[in-house]
């Protein structure tokens, strides 16, 4: 058989994919209690559903019919004023948004339309999966700045400023952050956008989880004074509208970055989903969105959250995390059972998985800094089962304390 491209060998399997598909193997069991993947499991608001069978009803052919490479034009218009009424910011919805396959497809344009050869990307240590492996297919090269539990996940400025070379290209910021929860300070982001504008970078925004927040601000990077024109924001309605599986999202930038994302989409996926941006529509008329988000999403994640917290704190004593403040993770460093254990995390969370049926996700995924830590959603499963899965962790961990 002749062999396939060489490039292959410069990325991994997304660890996070792969749990995804055991646990699609594994779907019609339901004693497997899932902290794992960050899929939500409420359903979309009901006028989104509604909307898809009117169009497949009653607008067949325009309903999976091919649109414009960069998304409805309708849609882009709603987007636009949504984000000028939520942040202040206003984009241009013909030149400066472009509609894409969820946050994944927009991180990976955003990163071929900015990087040559040997460019430096710098990442926050631990962070999401999805960024390393795009950087190094478009030719950069990844480096880290570290976030700690002990300093509530929070990287510092100094190490930013030290991480900084003539070959930086891009900044990429997650906030809230995925896997640890974190809202991102304002005092980074401010010395972030002055040291962007100094040196000449990009900053890549992934901001996936802007609505998830619980309590405090999020910090809306473009806001900040110079930052819009060398800002990308990467986002998605995966999160926010509970459509994983509808594949949509859209990037927010300057006009020439659109125009190289709109270039490069020509050859990659050539359109986004036609139904799927008819029905989102819905999403931003007669206040549904403010209503999904208020009265159903943030309601249910909070009580979630605060169960799983409490939980934690009875279960696992000694673990350390910090409270998420938004997204719908728990990133917690259980270095004192591993060690007691004679354990890593990724031992940890196989045998956890056969023993007990709980699926956890191993931190080391998220970067060196995440050794020692496992990342646990609460997004997945309802508070009865959180309960009941958080109770067999602590069994699992008692029973190699006797
Ligand atoms: C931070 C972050 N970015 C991007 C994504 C990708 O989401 P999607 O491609 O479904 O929009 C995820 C999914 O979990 C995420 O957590």
């Amino acid at each position: 058989m002749p062999s396939v491209s060489d490039r292959l060998e410069l990325i991994r399997y997304s660890p996070i994919r792969q749990i995804a598909a055991l646990l699609d193997r594994s779907r019609s069991k339901r004693s497997i209690i899932s902290f794992g993947g960050g899929a939500p499991s409420l359903p979309p608001p009901k006028e989104i559903l509604e909307e898809i069978s009117r169009l497949l009803n009653d607008e067949t052919v325009r309903a999976v019919g091919y649109c414009g490479t960069k998304g409805l034009p309708e849609l882009r218009e709603l987007i636009s004023e949504d984000i000028e009424r939520y942040f202040g910011t206003y984009y241009d919805p013909n030149s400066e948004i472009i509609i894409t396959e969820g946050a994944t497809e927009g991180i990976l344009l955003a990163l071929f339309s900015i990087l040559n050869k040997n460019d430096e990307v710098i990442l926050i240590d631990p962070t999401y999966v999805g960024f390393s492996e795009p950087i190094k297919l478009a030719g950069g090269r990844v480096k880290h700045i570290p976030a700690l539990v002990k300093r509530g996940y929070q990287p510092r400025v100094e190490d930013l400023e030290a991480s900084l070379t003539s070959r930086t290209k891009a900044f990429i910021l997650l906030s809230p952050d995925n896997p640890t929860g974190r809202i991102i300070s304002r005092e980074f982001v401010k010395a972030l956008v002055d040291l962007a504008v100094d040196r000449d970078f990009w900053i890549i925004y992934d901001a996936t989880y802007k609505h998830i927040v619980y309590e405090g601000e999020n910090v809306w990077v473009p806001g900040f004074p110079g930052a819009m024109e060398r800002t990308i924001v990467v986002n998605t309605f995966s999160k926010e509208a509970s459509i994983p599986g509808l594949r949509l999202g859209y990037t927010l930038a300057p006009k020439e970055i659109i125009e190289a994302m709109e270039k490069l989409k020509q050859y990659t996926s050539l359109a986004p989903n036609t139904l799927g941006q008819y029905a989102l529509m819905k999403f931003y008329q007669d206040g549904v969105k403010d209503r999904y988000l208020k009265e159903v999403v943030l309601p249910t994640y909070k009580r979630r959250r605060d169960l799983m917290g409490e939980l934690l704190r009875k279960y696992l004593p000694e673990a350390e995390t910090v409270k998420p403040q938004g997204a719908f993770y728990y990133f917690v460093d259980i270095r004192p059972y591993l060690e007691r254990m004679g354990r890593d995390d990724k031992e940890f969370a196989n045998r956890l998985f056969y023993r007990k049926e709980v699926v956890v996700i191993p931190g080391a995924f998220f970067g060196e800094m995440g050794i020692g830590h496992v990342r646990m959603t609460f997004v997945s499963e309802p508070e009865e089962r959180i309960k009941e899965g958080i109770e067999r962790i602590g069994e699992f961990i008692f029973s190699y304390a006797i």
